[in-house]
């Protein structure tokens, strides 16, 4: 079987561990059978069983779990820099959304695509982030809203799950903004994305639901109705929460048992305390706060209530528009004043949790999935310290290398 050789050191989150405190192991090999690992341990004590002369080496590289993307809205059509211009002249994310800009222009240019050019798309960018190191990809739907592009969009996401280089975990965002031809009708359309969400769940096109709790998008109640007719279809929760207004969206993902709670920028707290009982994750999305001149993420409280703390791009065209995790991973640590090690156990282990696939991904360790990023960077503190336009060297996943320098 297959074997990773000639690692500086292997540095892995542990299962049950408080978040940042990782397993080191220096010299260090990784044996892996159909995509699983089989062992792990110091090269020099590599069982002969294990080493059938399939090598691939290192370099003397540090090797990490495959990067898990938690939060992206990774496909949608054209892009908003004009909008972004604007917004850097001083016009609110708000205000170019009221005026028809935003996400229902994304809509549109979505809308336009056919299949081939939607998953083409969304190929190209998994093909960039499969480079930087990232295996997994929680990809949201968003960007169709009527019936026919949002199951389209879920179509791509199985299509690219199947061919590569990343896993996708596909949810459902039909409840991202009420979408212009439902303006005057939102009841209509709330109840659209529950039938939808009921028809996605039989044909296993999402394993999430999200919604957008905000005053320009849903309400508490309308997210209620939502989230009952997620379990209801035995699809896990996800909340945008307190990204734009502080409106009390932590303390409901916390009550809807939401799996994760994500943005919360302007979280109360209320909202940490309701999500620290809840055991809801929360996903901090730094370049999205960035690029709104928003406030920093508040990973550093959340991390101190007891909140496993995931860190994810939010790439989409508006508020975020680059899938750099290694990027958003030191903005966590300057601006939501994570360590390296907490920063990237939110990458890896919590990031996998915020997409239900704990069993498989985000921790290295025999029975996991060999899914890895090796890097040239001596340590993880160095790695995310002189932040390189790409230090990883190789990527793996299941075993197959999709990505070489
Ligand atoms: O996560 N918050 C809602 N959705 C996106 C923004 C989408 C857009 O502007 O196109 C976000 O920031
Ligand atoms: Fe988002």
């Amino acid at each position: 079987m297959p074997v990773l050789v000639d690692i500086g050191t292997l540095v892995t989150p542990r299962t049950g561990a408080r978040q940042g405190e990782l397993a080191l192991l220096p010299d260090a090999a990784v044996a892996y059978r159909n995509g699983v690992i089989t062992w792990l341990g110091a090269q020099r004590d590599l069982p002969a069983s294990e080493d059938d002369g399939q090598r691939v080496s290192a370099e003397g590289g540090l090797v990490i779990p495959g990067l898990v993307d938690a939060h992206t809205h990774l496909a949608f059509g054209g892009w908003r820099a004009d909008e972004w211009a604007r917004r850097l002249a001083g016009t609110t994310y708000v205000e170019i959304a009221r005026a028809g800009g935003g996400i229902a222009r994304t809509v549109a240019l979505t809308r336009a695509m056919d299949d081939e050019q939607l998953l083409a798309r969304a190929a190209s960018f998994a093909t960039e982030m499969a480079a930087l190191g990232i295996t997994t990809v929680e990809a949201k739907s968003g960007y169709g809203l009527d019936r026919e592009t949002e199951v389209r969009t879920l179509h791509a996401y199985a299509a690219l799950d199947r061919r590569g280089p990343l896993r996708v975990v596909p949810t459902y965002l039909g409840a991202h903004v009420v979408p212009p031809e439902f303006r005057t009708d939102r009841r209509a359309y709330v109840d659209l994305v529950i039938e939808m969400v009921a028809y996605v769940a039989q044909r296993r096109l999402a394993r999430f639901v999200d919604v957008f709790v905000e005053e320009s998008a849903f309400s508490a109640n309308e997210a209620r109705e939502i989230a009952r007719a997620t379990a209801a279809a035995g699809l896990s929760l996800k909340v945008h929460a307190d990204q734009l207004a502080s409106g009390g969206g932590a303390e409901l993902a916390a009550e809807l048992g939401a799996v994760s709670a994500d943005h919360l920028e302007r979280i109360s707290d209320a909202g940490v305390a309701a999500l620290a009982r809840a055991g809801t994750i929360a996903v901090v999305l730094p370049i999205a706060a960035l690029w709104l001149d928003a406030p920093s993420p508040p990973a550093r409280r959340l991390i101190e209530a007891g909140v496993p703390v995931a860190v994810a791009t939010d790439f989409n065209p508006g508020t975020a528009p680059t899938f750099h995790l290694p990027f958003a991973l030191t903005l966590a640590c300057v601006r939501g004043r994570m360590t390296p090690a907490e920063a990237l156990d939110g990458a890896t282990r919590i990031a996998a949790r915020a997409v239900g696939m704990e069993a498989d991904i985000g921790v290295l360790e025999p029975g996991k999935q060999a899914d890895l990023a090796v890097l040239d960077a001596p340590d993880v503190e160095h790695w995310l310290y002189h932040l390189r336009a790409n230090a990883c060297r190789r990527t793996l996943r299941g075993g197959e290398v999709t990505w070489s320098a």
